[in-house]
C-alpha cells in the first residue's frame, strides 16, 4: 500500500487517483468491499460513482446463482467503452467469480479489458497484485489457494456511520448439493474471539448502534480454534459490551441453531430479536438430497424453541423451488411448512443450476414453466403472511433504529424495529443514528410506516 502511494507521490503532476468500486452478492461481499475501500484509501485513492471517471475499477462478484453472473459479466463487458475513452484505466475482477475456472477463462479469452482477477480468499494480496498491474503493466490472475489464512489488520473504510457488517468467519465446510459457495470462498475458518471483541467495542465507541457478525453459518463459529469458544460464547461476550447497540448475525444453519444460542439471545437486551434461518425446502426427500442434516420436523421445532424464549422474535428464511427432481407432493410439503412457519419475510429462488457442485449432475426434470408457476405460488402465500403479520404491529408503538435517509418526503427515514424489519418514518434528519419511539400507523408486504412519537 505503501508503494503504491509513493508511486503516486513520485508524480507530482498527476491528478489523485480515483477507484470505483462494484459490489454484487451478499453482505459477505460488501464487508470485502469495505476492506478493498480501506485498502485504497491508504493507497492514495479517492472514490467515484462514475465509471469513465475512474482511474481503477473494481468488480466485487457473486456467484450464487446464474443470473448474478450474467448481470456481472454483462456489466464488465460494457467497460470495454470506458477503457476505450481512458486507456489507462485498470479494471480489477475479484470476488466468487473469481474462483469459479470456467469464468476465469472466459475472462482470460474474452474480456481482454480486464487486467486483474484475484480470488476471494486472497483478498489481502490485493495491494501487491495491483502494484504489479502498476508497475509491469502486464494481466495478473491470482485465482487459486489461499483456503486457510485469515488475514487480520487488513484497513476497513465503512459505507455507514450507524450499521456495520462484521465478519467472524469464512468460508463454509456444509457442501449443500447445490451450493457454489464452500467451492469458492474455501474452507471455514473463524477469527480470533479477542479480536472480534475488541473490534466491536471500537464499533461500538465509534457510534455505530447496528452490528450484524457475519458468517456463512455463524452456528458453526469457534469450530477449529485453538480456544473453547463457540457462537453462543461470541454472542453473550458481544453483548457484555457496554453502551446502547443492537447485535444481529446471519446466517445460522437451522441443524446447528441450538437452545443455548436462544437463551444468550433471550437474556441480552443487545441481541436483537431477529434469526434469518434459511429451510430451502419442506420435503424430507430433497432436504436430505441437499445434504442440509435436518428433516421438516426438526426445522420446525427449531422455530418452536427460538419462539418459546422469545415470543416476539422476527424469523426469515430462504427457500428454494424447482431443485432437480422436486415433484408436486415435495413442493406441496414446502407450502405447509410456509403455512406452518408464519415466517416475518422470506427469500425465494428458483434453483439455479451452479457447474461443479453435485446437484449439477442431478437429472432435472421440471420444466422451467413449473418452476415459474411454483415460485408464484410461494409468493403469493408469503406475501399474504408478511401482509398479516405486519399488520400487527399498526397500532404499536416501538422502538426503532434510524438508519439513513428513504428519499421519500413523506416518510423522509429510514429505520429498522429490534426484529429488523424496515420502517418508513416520518421525522427530522436529525433522528439518524438514534434510538427513537415510532407509532406504526400502516404496512405493505415489505414494510412498516411509522410516525416518531
Ligand atoms: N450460508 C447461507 C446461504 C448463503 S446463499 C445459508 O446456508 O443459509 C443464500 C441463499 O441462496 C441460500 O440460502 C439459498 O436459498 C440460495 N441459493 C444458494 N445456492 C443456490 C442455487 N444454486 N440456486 C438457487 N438458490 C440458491
Ligand atoms: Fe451454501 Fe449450504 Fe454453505 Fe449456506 S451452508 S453457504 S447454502 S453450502
Ligand atoms: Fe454470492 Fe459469494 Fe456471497 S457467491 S452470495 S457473494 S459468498
Amino acid at each position: 500500500m505503501a508503494e503504491i502511494r509513493g508511486l503516486f507521490a513520485e508524480n507530482s503532476q498527476a491528478k489523485t487517483p480515483l477507484a470505483y468500486v462494484d459490489t454484487y452478492g451478499c453482505q459477505q461481499n460488501e464487508a470485502d468491499s469495505e476492506t478493498i475501500r480501506g485498502m485504497l484509501d491508504e493507497m492514495g485513492y479517492e472514490f467515484t460513482a462514475d465509471e469513465f471517471a475512474a482511474d481503477l475499477i473494481v468488480i466485487n462478484t457473486c456467484a450464487i446463482r446464474e443470473n448474478a453472473e450474467n448481470r456481472v459479466l454483462g456489466n464488465v463487458g460494457a467497460l470495454s467503452h470506458t477503457k476505450k475513452a481512458k486507456p489507462s484505466q485498470i479494471i480489477a475482477f475479484c470476488g466468487c467469480l473469481a474462483a469459479v475456472p470456467e469464468t476465469v477463462e472466459k475472462i482470460r479469452r474474452s474480456y481482454q479489458q480486464v487486467d486483474l482477477v484475484f480470488a476471494p480468499n486472497l483478498l489481502w494480496m490485493f495491494p501487491e497484485l495491483l502494484c504489479r498491474v502498476l508497475t509491469e503493466k502486464g494481466r495478473v490472475f491470482l485465482t487459486d489457494g489461499g483456503d486457510g489464512a485469515v488475514a487480520e489488520g487488513l484497513p476497513v473504510k465503512r459505507d455507514g456511520t450507524v450499521k456495520a457488517w462484521f465478519p467472524i468467519m469464512y468460508g463454509c465446510d456444509n457442501f449443500c448439493s447445490y451450493c457454489i459457495v464452500p467451492h469458492v470462498r474455501g474452507r471455514e475458518r473463524s477469527r480470533d474471539s479477542a479480536i472480534i471483541v475488541d473490534e466491536a467495542r471500537r464499533l461500538v465507541a465509534d457510534g455505530y448502534k447496528d452490528i450484524t457478525l457475519l458468517g456463512q453459518n455463524v452456528n458453526s463459529y469457534g469450530v477449529g480454534l485453538d480456544e473453547d469458544i463457540n457462537f453462543a460464547g461470541l454472542l453473550r461476550r458481544a453483548c457484555e459490551i457496554d453502551g446502547q447497540f443492537l447485535v444481529r448475525f446471519m446466517t445460522s444453519h437451522p441443524k446447528d441453531a441450538s437452545v443455548e444460542l436462544f437463551r444468550v439471545m433471550a437474556e441480552s437486551e443487545r441481541a436483537a430479536r431477529q434469526i434469518h434461518l434459511p429451510f430451502q425446502s419442506g420435503s424430507d426427500r430433497i432436504l436430505s438430497v441437499m445434504n442440509r442434516g435436518y428433516t421438516h420436523e426438526d426445522y420446525m421445532a427449531k422455530l418452536t424453541q427460538a419462539r418459546e424464549f422469545m415470543p416476539d422474535i422476527a424469523i426469515t428464511s430462504d427457500v428454494i423451488v424447482g431443485f432437480p427432481g422436486e415433484t408436486e407432493a415435495d413442493f406441496e410439503d414446502t407450502l405447509r411448512l410456509i403455512e406452518k412457519a408464519r415466517f416475518d419475510g422470506l427469500f425465494t429462488f428458483i434453483y439455479s443450476r451452479r457447474p461443479g457442485t453435485p446437484a449439477a449432475d442431478m437429472e432435472d426434470t421440471v420444466t422451467s414453466e413449473e418452476k415459474h408457476r411454483r415460485f408464484d405460488r410461494l409468493i403469493e402465500l408469503q406475501n399474504s403472511i408478511s401482509d398479516e403479520q405486519h399488520g400487527k404491529h399498526i397500532g404499536k408503538t416501538m422502538t426503532v433504529l434510524v438508519d439513513g435517509e428513504s428519499g421519500d418526503a413523506r416518510y423522509p427515514l429510514r429505520a429498522r424495529t429490534n426484529g429488523g424489519r424496515l420502517v418508513h418514518l416520518n421525522g427530522g434528519l436529525e433522528l439518524v443514528g438514534s434510538f427513537v419511539e415510532a407509532k406504526i400507523t400502516h404496512c405493505n408486504s415489505w414494510s412498516l410506516f411509522a410516525e416518531a412519537v
